[in-house]
């Protein structure tokens, strides 16, 4: 079993407290930092554009996990500061060349994940394994923080599991995006999820303070 890491969603984090929130993430070896970038098109919002990720990057020396909700991300990899290291995830439905994204990422030494929304079937990922890091299954529809898990997708996180490990694929990650929460992350990690996009509903929950939320949330993935 690969080991569980957390991605803490930063469109969810309080910017007036972010040198705390930073400070105790790396405190606390939180191993990614997750950047939802929303162009109002893909998604019917706007989040967390190149500025604000170059920002954050000065900040910490933490790697950035993209979530690369727009379309033609063929054409704007090189608006962002992509580092060797970074994750980047590209949703199969933005791009008409998902082989050829997924080989420029890994080609400027990031990890390159493909995201599927919810209905999309694993297939999608038929003819890409080859070239691919990481799997990001959203557990919402993509585009806002605080929404409600769709439970068909649990199912879908074991069937990607299984999928991946029938092909020979075992080390290919599969991350988890949307309602994370304390009690859903277990069940999540039971089906097979690894890397667990922390929001509004753990990491960042209101009626919890950030340290004993990571501790919380860190025991729930074990
Ligand atoms: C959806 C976003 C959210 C965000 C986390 O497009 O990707 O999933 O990261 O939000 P919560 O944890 O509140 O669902
Ligand atoms: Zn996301």
């Amino acid at each position: 079993m690969i080991p569980s890491k957390i991605s803490p969603s930063m469109m969810c984090a309080d910017l007036a407290a972010l040198p705390e929130t930073l400070a105790v993430f790396a405190d606390t070896d939180i191993e990614y930092l997750h950047m939802d970038v929303m162009d109002g098109h893909f998604v019917e919002n706007l989040c967390l554009g190149t500025d604000f990720c170059r920002q954050i990057r000065k900040m910490t020396a933490i790697p950035l996990d993209y979530h690369l909700m727009i379309t033609e991300p063929e054409k704007k990899l090189s608006w962002f500061d992509i580092q060797p290291g970074d994750i980047v995830a590209v949703h199969a439905e933005a791009t008409h060349h998902l082989q050829k994204t997924l080989t420029a990422i890994r080609a400027r030494g990031a990890h390159p994940f493909a995201a599927l929304n919810p209905a999309t079937p694993l297939s999608a990922l038929d003819y890409v394994l080859d070239v691919l890091d990481g799997v990001l299954i959203m557990t919402v529809n993509p585009g806002f923080a605080g929404q409600k898990l769709i439970p068909a997708t649990l199912d879908k996180i074991a069937d990607c599991r299984r999928f991946l490990d029938a092909h020979g694929y075992s080390d290919i990650v599969i991350e988890v995006d949307g309602n994370v929460s304390f009690e859903n992350a277990i069940k999540m990690r039971a089906a097979g999820a690894d890397l667990f996009v922390a929001g509004t509903s753990s990491v960042f929950a209101k009626d919890g303070d950030l340290l004993t939320n990571i501790e919380k949330f860190r025991e729930a993935i074990r």
